[in-house]
Formats: C-alpha cells, structure tokens, sequence
C-alpha cells in the first residue's frame, strides 16, 4: 500500500530557507560533492576570534574526529555578545514558570549581565578554563546563565536532568570530577516541590565538593553548610557584570552530557564548541526554518540534549528567543502547552511522541479551546512518532497549516542528522524522511554490508562526520571507539534499525542494542537490571521492553528473588524493587511490570535469551522460535504461565 504524503504548505514554502524539494536536493549534492566547502560556509553563521585553517579531519578507525581545527571561538560570546549591538533589547529567553500565567522575559542586555556575573561567581570559586561544572537545576533561568557562564570561562558544563536519584547524580559528579555543583533549594514542576539541594546533600557526601552554589526557587529553607553552599542570590550582586571571554579552541570541550547505553555505566558524551555550536545554529535554523521574529519554543528539559541545542545553544547563537517551559503537558490541565502558546504567541513548538500520546487521550477539546495562530512549524523528537499521533499533530495541533518536523538524532550527534524541512519536504506520516545537507546515511545488514538502493532494512550508520558529532566519552576513548566504530569499520554505527523505503524515506524502526527508550527517556537495560540487584530481594534481574501505549516502550523485569526475600510477599518484593529503581536511578526507569521468575532462559554459555523474555513480555508466546539450545528450556514454559497469571492489560 502507498505511504499518504503530505505535501509542503506553499505559504511557508513562499518564505522557508528551503523552499522546495528540488532546492533540497540541490544542498544535499552539493555538500556531498564537496563537503569541506559547504561546512566551511556553514561555519560562517558563528563569529570565529580566529579563522579555522583546517575544516574537519576524520579517521573512523580510530575514532578520531576534529572540526574546524585551528579556529578560535566562544559559545558564550556567540550565544550573548555578538547579539547585544543589534538585539539587545529583544528578548533572549522567555520564562514560563510553572504557575500558569507566571512569565518572565529575559533580554539579551540582561542575559549578558547575569551570564557575566555568574562568570564572574564561578571564577571567585577558582573554576578555571578545562574544570567540570555541575549543574543541577529545575527548568529556570539560572540554568541557562550557569551554561553560558561555565562556556564563557572555558569551563565544561555538566548538566544532569533534575529529576535523577542522589545515586545517579554522585555517579556523573564523580565520573567528571565536578567539584563544583549549582543546584536548587527545590524545584516546582506541576504543582509539586522536588527537593533538589537535600538530594544534592546526599550526593556529595564526603566528595571533594568545595562549592554548592543554591538557586532560591521556592521559600522553602534548607540546610547550608557553612563554607561549602553558598545562596547564588548572594554571590551574584558581589560580582561585575562584564566578564572577559576565554578564547576556545575549536576542539575545546564545551560541555559533557551523560547519556545510556546498553552496559550499567552511563557514558559522558563530550561535546567540543567549533563543531557543535555550528551544528546546533545551522539544524535550528534550517529544520526549524528560524526566523527573525519567531517565538522558539522546546518544551524539552535542558537535562537532555535536546535542551542544550535546541533551547539553548542553537536559538541564542542564531538571536532567537527561545522558551524556557518549567511545567508540565498536563498542569493545571491538557490545554497548559496550547494556553502557552496562545499566550506568548509561539511560532515553533518541539515536543516527544510521548507528551503528544498522552494529550490526544483528552481529545481535541483542550486543544481547540485556544487558537494556536501564531504556529507555524511542529516538531517531534526522541522516538518514533506513530503515524496517528503525527496526523493528529499536523491536522489538529497545526490546524493543516504547519510544517511537521519529525527529526531523529542522538545525544552523541549533537543535532538533528535526519528530518523534513519545512517547505521543502513532502512528509509521510511516521518517517523522519530525509538526511540534512551534510550528512550521510548508510544502512547496513548484520555483516556490515551496505544496503543501497530503496527498499532495504538494517543497522543505521553514517558514511562521514558532521560537525556536531561527540568526540569522546568522557575519561574512555577506547570505549567510544568500541561501542560506536568497531562494529562496522569505517562507520559510526547508532544503535538504531532502520528501513529506507521504494522511494528512499527513512523509518528509525528503533533500538537494535539493549537501550530501552522509555517515553523519550533512553535507559540501558543493565543500569536497571544493576539497580534492581543492588537490593537483597533480588539475585538476578533481566529487563526487557514492551510495547506501551503512552510512553512508546514500558520496562519489563523478569527478577529472581534473593534469599533476604523468604516469606516475603511477591507484591511486597516488586513494592520493594521499584523502589530500588526509583531511588538508584529516578522515578524514570522505574520498571511498570515485575514478574518473580524461578529461573531466567539461558544459553548453555550463560548468556539470557533476551528475544525470548521480549516475546513474553510482548505476549507473543507463539513466537519463541528454537529453545532447544537453551540450558533449562522448560523454564521458558514458566515463565510463560507466570505471564498469563499475572493478565497484565493488553493495548
Ligand atoms: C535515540 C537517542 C535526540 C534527542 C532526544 C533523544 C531515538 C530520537 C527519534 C525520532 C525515532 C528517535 C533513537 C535514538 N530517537 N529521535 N525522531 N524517531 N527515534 O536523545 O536520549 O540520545 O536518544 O532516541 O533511538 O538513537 P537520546
């Protein structure tokens, strides 16, 4: 059956940066045929102190990519300064707070005072071009000012999604040597508090942490400890608000981003500023067809990567005002995102498949109680976007009018590789589409042959480096290398399967390795598995996903019980464990399902049979296929029943 397309709106097409799709394809050849010219005009959107003399050079092999080498730069000066003398007065970032009606907007002027002073703060506290600084804050601006203020000193940022336990938030402070860290009294998200320096407390214990510095979010008092947390609201006033810019290399590290993969330690993806920041300029203003006057709003968390390129990094290098969204899809109610943009007139909104999910489930209603004019361009990311929830996106959200950009990329990508854009592209409903300029997809089988032509599944990989491309992880080169080159030489391999249909349309069909994507939020199945070991009722756990209606994928645990669990009750011991979970890693990776299993199905080698557990926990006890070769093949049989009794919902 034939894909439906939609194609391009021709009043955005009259207007967009790119404005047809043979104006695309155009882009597309051309920076394939000669790549070093098309990103050193790429470059050209951020001010350089010192022209670059060398565009890329890239060797797969060895993991070894650089960009722009020889070029001077500062993200800081690029996302603020340059944008004082013409924007000044315009505002850089748009408040919304978690109250409904809370507003508060930022000028440039005034994100340069307080990114300077910030600066200024962190350098009294001996940070120093190179250190590691965490930040964990609630969605409010001192996030924003805390990130710019550690790339304007040359410090690497080190943001950890507010929502994580004291256990995850240790792990990535000690893995990065943070010995400063920025931090809440609480945070307000849908209501509720979330008490973020008691967690912070619990973190740094007995760490070589010198200086908390603690944002006043609510009234709520906290402990202080003397000489070591120090109220922001203090130190800020005690420093100017002009503070000189470090000049960067272009392969110096802007930042490190924690992100899953399939073994129990989280990696730090680090990101350099040449590179990066051009990518994130260059996607924002072409995926999201920026433009002088638009209202940017990314209702991501600057947690997640999404939020440092496309809340932050991108909209302020390219002088957008970009939304900083404190709450939730769902408080007070489901219209919140559609009241906000009615009220700030936003013409770009980013959100999940999840969030979208859980909004159709009320209906149109909420949605159409507003009148959503001002939007012009739609965008998804983080998962595949059913091709329902995508119809309803563009013909309810968008009223038919807009542009739908569903993108794909990674935290380790910097940017989006992969996303319609609009004006150009015609869109079928559930694909990503296709490569930005630039970037080159392959498709690959199980042996690392590539696919070519149309009409092919595989492993996804790229052909070549983009700018905004993750140089290492964080203290484990070799570790970069193996998860990400070694697998196909001469490719970096994503993780993700893939088809590219008859006319040449990618289709992310989703994680090929032992990542879950659990409503937009990527977790390793071995960090939960760790996690729920970690408690005496348990001696060995296995998770797998299973198909979930809202949050794309939900966690499925088959556990054996520990001894410590005699006499304990099934219900008390999944009580338990999810509380583990919750507290090892966040309220995110809590698992929706625990079965207690005698024994898990494995090969007489010992590895666990994932494919099977995956089949049960789908319900598809049919497709089995061979347990012959399995050790104890009949505790597949009670594993089976033990799914059956437990008659979990279906749909
Ligand atoms: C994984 C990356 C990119 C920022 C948020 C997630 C999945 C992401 C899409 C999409 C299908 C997608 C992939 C990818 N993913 N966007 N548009 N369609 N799948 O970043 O946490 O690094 O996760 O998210 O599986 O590998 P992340």
């Amino acid at each position: 059956m034939a894909d439906r397309i939609v194609a391009p709106k021709s009043d955005i097409a009259r207007v967009s940066h790119v404005s047809s799709f043979a104006q695309y394809e155009r882009l597309y050849q051309a920076a394939l045929t000669d790549p070093a010219q098309f990103w050193s005009e790429c470059a050209q959107r951020v001010t350089w102190f010192h022209p670059f003399d060398c565009v890329t050079s890239q060797n797969f092999a060895k993991a070894e990519v650089a960009w722009f080498l020889g070029g001077k730069l500062n993200a800081s000066f690029n996302c603020v300064d340059r944008h004082l003398a013409t924007r000044g007065d315009q505002t850089a970032v748009l408040w919304v707070g978690d109250e409904p009606g809370t507003y508060r907007h930022i000028s440039y002027r005034e994100l340069h005072e307080q990114v300077c002073r910030l600066a200024n703060v962190l350098r009294a506290y001996g940070v120093n071009k190179g250190d590691r600084v965490c930040i964990y804050l609630p969605m409010i601006p001192d996030a924003v000012y805390a990130m710019l203020a550690c790339a304007r000193i040359g410090a690497v940022h080190s943001v950890v999604f507010a929502g994580f336990s004291a256990q995850s938030l240790r792990d990535r402070i000690v893995d990065a040597d943070c010995r400063v860290v920025l931090t809440a009294n609480e945070g307000m998200r849908g209501g509720k508090t979330i008490p973020l320096k008691q967690t912070v407390d619990e973190a740094i214990a007995n760490l070589p942490v010198h200086t908390v510095l603690v944002s006043q979010r609510t009234e709520a008092m906290v402990p202080m400890r003397v000489g070591r947390d120090r109220w922001l609201a203090d130190e800020m006033p005690k420093q100017r608000a002009y503070c000189p810019v470090e000049w960067m290399d272009s392969e110096d590290a802007l930042f490190v981003l924690y992100t899953s993969g399939s073994t129990g330690k989280p990696k730090g993806q680090l990101h350099t500023t040449g590179g990066y920041l051009v990518y994130a300029a260059y996607t924002h203003e072409l995926v999201f067809d920026w433009r002088p006057g638009d209202i940017h709003f990314c209702a991501a968390d600057v947690g997640w990567v999404t939020g440092h390129s496309y809340i932050v990094y991108g909209p302020l290098c390219n002088g957008a005002t970009t939304v900083l969204f404190e709450s939730t899809p769902l408080y007070p109610d489901a219209s919140r995102y559609w009241q906000v943009i009615d009220d700030i007139q936003a013409t770009i909104f980013y959100t999940a498949p999840t969030a979208l999910r859980a909004l159709l489930r009320f209906g149109d209603e909420p949605v159409k109680k507003y009148q959503r004019t001002s939007l012009r361009v739609l965008g998804s990311v983080g998962e595949p976007i059913n091709p329902e929830v995508w119809q309803w996106y563009h013909d309810v959200v968008g009223d038919k009018r807009c542009a739908v950009v569903d993108t794909w990329w990674q935290t380790e990508t910097g940017g989006i590789l992969i996303s319609a854009l609009p004006g150009a592209t015609p869109c079928k409903p559930g694909s990503a589409t296709f490569p930005l300029p630039g970037v080159q997809p392959v498709l690959v089988d199980e042996q690392g042959k590539e696919l070519l032509g149309n009409g092919v599944s595989g492993n996804l990989c790229l052909a070549s480096s983009w700018p905004g491309q993750a140089r290492t992880i964080l203290n484990d080169h070799a570790r970069f290398q193996q998860t990400y080159f070694a697998m196909y030489p001469g490719l970096y391999f994503t993780g993700d399967g893939c088809r590219r249909d008859e006319d040449g349309y990618y289709w992310i069909t989703g994680r090929v390795d032992d990542v879950l994507n659990v409503a937009g939020h990527r977790l390793g199945t071995a960090e939960i598995e760790s996690a729920l070991v970690s408690h005496a009722y348990c001696a060995e756990a296995a998770v797998v996903g299973f198909p979930h209606e809202l949050k794309g994928q939900g966690i499925y645990a088959y556990v054996i019980a520990g001894k410590s669990a005699d006499g304990v009750s099934t219900a008390d011991i999944v009580a338990a464990l999810k509380q583990a979970v919750r507290k090892v890693i966040s309220p995110i990776a809590t698992p929706d399902r625990i079965q207690v299993v005698a024994g898990l199905p494995k090969t007489r080698s010992g590895k666990i049979m994932r494919r099977i557990l995956r089949k049960i926990a789908e319900g598809n006890y049919g497709e089995l296929g061979d347990i012959t070769t399995l050790a104890e093949p009949a505790v597949v049989e009670q594993i089976v029943q033990g799914h059956q009794a437990a008659k979990w919902p279906t749909g």
